[in-house]
């Protein structure tokens, strides 16, 4: 347990109130006239991720007190608790060592007295192994077609993370082959993944760390019956069709998978980090064993980075001490990462999972109400279509939203002049938040007085720009990795335990409730708040009227 003092009465934190009330009325603009050389001063590179953080609304004093913050948040020691695999998910008494999925085959990570890291190494073999087998069409379905069709069903952590890196990655996939996602248990998601595919030629991954999800275990009994219906075969069927990705092997091979068609993980693997896991079966059978090494490779050096670089150039640590600048000073409670690379549509999905499951906590870890906001909300959309939505708002409104672009020098897809106008967008947009433009440019433009102000765009909104050389999946492992030291970082600050999730259980308990009274021929008796009684008769009458 932390015997730091508490967030707010930290003498760094005190220092940055102080510091706050100074700069906060001080514009970027005079930021950047004051020091030409600001555009270079505030980057920084590792790792083949440039970070330009020079649009922040920061100075180097801002610095020195959010690096004594860290310092006094026992950041480093943390750190190191977490890569030694301390049980520092308290509340579950669990390790949190989802960095030991990207370690060196030759490393030691020991846990409980065992090297975990033959484990791992040992469920990535076997993972290739299948891998190869499918993408060769070796492993053939029951009726001795070859597969071609690979539906991952699951949900959270065991979905976002499969869906997202497909999509990203989708440049070094095998284009022979299907890939589709099922997640919501909304019968839509089931069906509308299924139209047209051909049993035959189709495999379904059941991806669930649990394997106790309703959504999952839902989706799994009706993709068995869809199976074993559209073969018409029986349960002998199921094994060249179904593996599964799991902790539970009891619960697999109940549901009737081979326990030698599962591919597992560990308790220490939280869901919404086990992307580069077992649960990265799609991604491994999408890209091939190779390119997910080279991913795991990309973690593994954002990893190091994270915890050898001195703070000044640790890019995860700088970025998530902005966001606690933003969040706990200027009262921000949003942040829009902004990805101007079509591939990384799914990514602000994902990370709204990985952010606001685990920093979306109001007790510490000693089980106090915190007295400061905690976790930011996180959102975006792909650039440049988010500029023709709800950017208006980011430019103009009344909030301050710092923004994360996301930009890579090189496109996979070099169509004409396509590569160079999105570039332009994503410099010209953090230029237009930073520095704006003035009533006065605005007036000497020819604008009439009235218009003026609608015209006027005050800027001094913050955003960093990170700047890689291409999307490969070198490069989508460090950014997944980055976040993930994001969020891990601002959870320290805060004193949470950002790798548990309790916040999801009372949904999950009182649906598991009503479900019956949905279901039952008979009203049942409903002992709800009257707006739920009222909703669930509607529904049932609404029903029974066909
Ligand atoms: O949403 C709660 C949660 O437990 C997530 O943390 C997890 O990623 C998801 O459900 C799915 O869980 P499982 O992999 O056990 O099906």
């Amino acid at each position: 347990m932390k015997t730091t003092a508490p967030l707010t009465e930290r003498t760094s934190w005190k220092s940055l109130q102080v510091h706050f009330s100074k700069i906060q009325g001080v514009h970027l603009r005079d930021l950047f006239s004051k020091d030409p050389q600001r555009g270079r001063v505030f980057g920084i590179e590792a790792e083949g991720i440039y970070l330009d953080y020079s649009k922040n609304r920061i100075d180097h004093e801002t610095l020195k007190h959010l690096f004594a913050l860290a310092d006094e948040s026992e950041l480093r020691p943390a750190i190191e608790a977490m890569f030694r695999g301390d049980a520092i998910n308290i509340t579950e008494n669990r390790a949190v060592l989802h960095t030991a999925l990207r370690a060196p085959r030759d490393a030691r990570i020991e846990l409980g007295g065992r090297n975990v890291v033959p484990d791992v190494h040992e469920v990535l073999d076997q993972m290739s192994g299948f891998c190869d087998r499918l993408r060769s069409r070796q492993w053939k379905g029951h009726t001795g077609k070859s597969i071609v069709n690979i539906v991952n069903i699951g949900i959270g952590g065991s979905d976002l993370g499969p869906v997202m890196a497909y999509e990203a990655l989708r440049n070094y996939s095998d284009r022979s082959l299907n890939f589709l996602f099922i997640s919501n248990v909304d019968g839509t998601d089931f069906s509308e993944a299924v139209e047209g595919l051909d049993p035959a030629e189709t495999l379904f991954i059941v991806a669930s760390k649990t394997f106790t999800t309703q959504e999952t275990m839902t989706n799994a009994q009706t993709a068995k019956d869809w199976l074993l219906h559209g073969l018409g075969a029986g349960q002998e069927a199921v094994a060249k069709h179904f593996v599964a990705v799991s902790t539970n092997a009891t619960k697999v091979s109940e549901f009737g998978i081979d326990t030698a068609n599962m591919f597992g993980f560990w308790d220490w693997v939280g869901g919404r980090y086990s992307m580069d896991s077992a649960i990265g079966l799609s991604t491994m059978i999408a890209i091939g064993p190779e390119n997910f090494h080279a991913m795991l490779q990309g973690f593994r050096q954002m990893d190091e980075h994270f915890r050898t670089a001195p703070w000044q150039s640790n890019i995860p640590v700088l970025m998530a001490l902005l966001g606690i600048w933003y969040n706990n000073f200027f009262q921000a409670s949003s942040i829009a990462v902004l990805p101007y690379d079509q591939y990384l549509k799914r990514f602000p999905a994902y990370l709204q999972q990985l952010t606001m499951e685990s920093n979306g906590k109001r007790v510490t870890l000693a089980g106090n109400h915190v007295n400061y906001d905690t976790g930011a909300v996180y959102w975006g959309e792909p650039g440049t279509n988010g500029q023709h939505s709800f950017y208006q708002l980011i430019h103009q409104g009344t909030r301050l939203i710092p923004c994360d672009f996301i930009a890579f020098c090189h496109s996979l897809n070099p169509v004409g002049r396509h590569h160079d106008l999105l570039m332009a967008n994503v410099f010209a947009q953090a230029e237009a938040l930073a520095f704006g433009k003035t009533l006065d440019e605005v007036r000497k433009e020819g604008t009439p007085e009235w218009l003026a102000p609608h015209r006027e765009f005050d800027g001094n909104r913050p955003s960093n720009v990170l700047l890689l050389e291409r999307l490969t999946p070198g490069s989508l492992g460090k950014l997944v990795a980055l976040y993930e030291h994001i969020v891990f970082t601002q959870g320290v600050i805060w004193n949470l335990d950002s790798f548990d999730q309790w916040g999801v259980e009372l949904g999950k308990v009182l649906a598991q409730r009503i479900v019956p009274e949905l279901e039952s021929p008979e009203a049942l008796e409903l002992n709800h708040d009257s707006s739920t009684n009222a909703l669930i008769e509607r529904y049932r009458a609404t029903r029974k009227k066909g």
